[in-house]
């Protein structure tokens, strides 16, 4: 059918990566259909979901790969990587592990990744602030010393997801 035959501009790849349970496959649920998953199980290999976005009069088809932040799952790297020209870098607010094991992320994204990925620091969860475990401030000095842009957001609420990968995505174009 021709009306399902979409024209693009553009194809971005982007992947999302951290730690097991921080978010992940939510945040990329929000983005693309905005939908929360009441029953989100652990994502077992890789996955990717799309949107269509425009950007300056340009129609650009966000990719965005998911895969499990489980150490065991994880034997896929370099394809994982291969072509991403962004990166959402995900840690829960309310976990400081997952925000501790951020520079091993990045570690890994420098190893597999083409050096000019775009790479957004993502602080999920925001909703809980209550239990809040990583200070803004300290993920904004992380970030402005990694030279990584830097968000919070919640795929539990929607608040900044649609921002923070626009931004993503904005930067890349
Ligand atoms: P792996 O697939 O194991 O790597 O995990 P993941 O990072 O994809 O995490 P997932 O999206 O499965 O979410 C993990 C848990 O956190 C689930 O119980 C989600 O419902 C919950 N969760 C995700 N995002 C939010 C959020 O913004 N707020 C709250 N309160 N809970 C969230």
């Amino acid at each position: 059918r021709p009306e399902e035959e979409e024209v693009v501009d553009y194809v971005f790849k982007i992947v999302v990566i951290g730690d097991s349970a921080v978010g992940k496959t939510q945040l990329l649920g929000r983005f693309t259909k905005d939908e929360f998953y009441f029953d989100s199980k652990s994502t077992i290999g890789v996955e990717f979901q799309t949107r269509t976005i425009t950007l300056n009069r340009k129609r650009i088809k966000a990719q965005i790969w998911d895969t499990a932040g489980q150490e065991r799952y994880r034997a896929i790297t370099s394809a994982y990587y291969r072509g991403a020209l962004g990166a959402m870098l995900v840690y829960d607010i309310t976990k400081r592990q997952s925000f501790d094991h951020v520079a091993r992320w990045i570690d890994e994204l420098r190893a597999n990744a083409d050096n000019s990925i775009v790479v957004m620091l993502m602080g999920n969860k925001s909703d809980l602030a209550e239990k809040r475990a990583v200070a803004a401030a300290d993920a904004v000095e992380f970030a402005e010393e990694q030279g990584l842009f830097f968000s919070e957001a919640s795929a539990f609420s929607g608040e900044n997801v649609e921002g923070a990968f626009l931004r993503l995505l904005e930067e890349i174009h």
